[in-house]
């Protein structure tokens, strides 16, 4: 009798466990409900986490996608040109493709954006990009210009006090800043990515040039660049091509266009003088000038 009572006694106790733990998984959820969110530490709230492919190229881009450790079959993509893959993530993805005739592997990493675009041999790479909008152009992931490289762009420019410096993707704000601070010109910087431009306001405010310079969060693509006697880029070649009919646009003539690395395809003409310099750490950089 005793033995049967206990045996009761613990099938409660363990119907009464059960129930607890059916109900504490309903009110929070299992993991695999949770697939795609990553806790963020930092902000203390849920975001969700995703990696962006951007196909900048003009072909069709195959490649295969899997989580890193993954013993599944990668997933076989195709990227139309302009085209853009999201791709929920929790953890590190592997992309595969294939480049001179052998496939390379790459991590992409959750909340970055990539694009596929064409290296200097003009093979599909992939690369670091700026942001995953679908709305706007992706010109070029954030790289800032060495300091004795931008004074060349200015020494070879001419500018001075009544330049007026349009600079497309502007980064931490440091070209048009430069130019304020040496000739007390005016500038606009305009950029895709609101750190940046959140960035830019601050370092404009501590070398107190706030009242000379604006800085713009847009697709510069999209903004009036009519006012500028000068033009800076530091962008991909890709970029610098696209830019060139808004340029013919919208620049008036005798504007100056300094680019950083990269020529503008199709303006070989308008190219007027051009210089090689080796920035602190060794690198070398070229700058090239055009006049509209
Ligand atoms: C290579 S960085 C150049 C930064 C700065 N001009 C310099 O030389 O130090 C390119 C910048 O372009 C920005 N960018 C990319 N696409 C853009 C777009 N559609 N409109 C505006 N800015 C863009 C990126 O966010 C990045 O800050």
């Amino acid at each position: 009798m005793k033995n049967r009572r206990l045996g009761i006694l613990i099938a409660v106790a363990l119907m009464l466990v059960g129930a607890s733990a059916f109900l504490l998984l309903r009110t929070h959820p299992q993991q695999d409900e949770m697939a795609g969110i990553v806790f963020d530490a930092q902000k203390g709230f849920p975001s969700p986490k995703e990696i962006t492919i951007r196909n900048i190229t003009k072909e069709e881009v195959t490649y295969a996608l899997l989580a890193s450790g993954s013993k599944a079959k990668p997933e076989v993509k195709k990227l139309a040109p302009g085209a853009i893959d999201r791709v929920r993530a929790v953890d590190t993805m592997i992309v595969t493709y294939e480049k001179y005739g052998r496939e390379v592997s790459y991590s992409l990493y959750p909340g970055k954006p990539y694009s596929f675009r064409f290296d200097s041999s003009g093979k599909i790479d992939i690369w670091q990009g700026s942001h995953g909008r679908e709305d706007a152009e992706d010109l070029a992931p954030f790289v800032p210009t060495p300091p004795e490289v931008v004074a060349k762009m200015f020494e070879l420019a001419k500018a001075d006090k009544d330049s007026v410096i349009y600079d497309i993707g502007c980064g931490d704000g440091r070209i048009v800043i430069y130019a304020a601070k040496t000739f007390g010109a005016r500038g606009v910087g305009i950029d895709i990515d609101p750190e940046r431009i959140k960035e830019s306001k601050e370092n404009a405010k501590k070398e107190g040039v706030e009242k000379l310079v604006k800085f713009l969060l847009e697709d510069a693509t999209k903004t009036d660049i009519s006012a500028a006697t000068i033009v800076t880029t530091y962008l991909l070649p890709e970029s610098n091509e696209l830019l060139r009919p808004k340029f013919e646009r919208e620049l008036k003539p005798g504007t100056i266009i300094v680019t950083h690395n990269y020529i503008i395809p199709g303006w070989e003409g308008k190219e007027i003088d051009s210089a090689t310099l080796t920035d602190a750490s060794g690198t070398e950089h070229t700058v090239f000038l055009y006049k509209k």
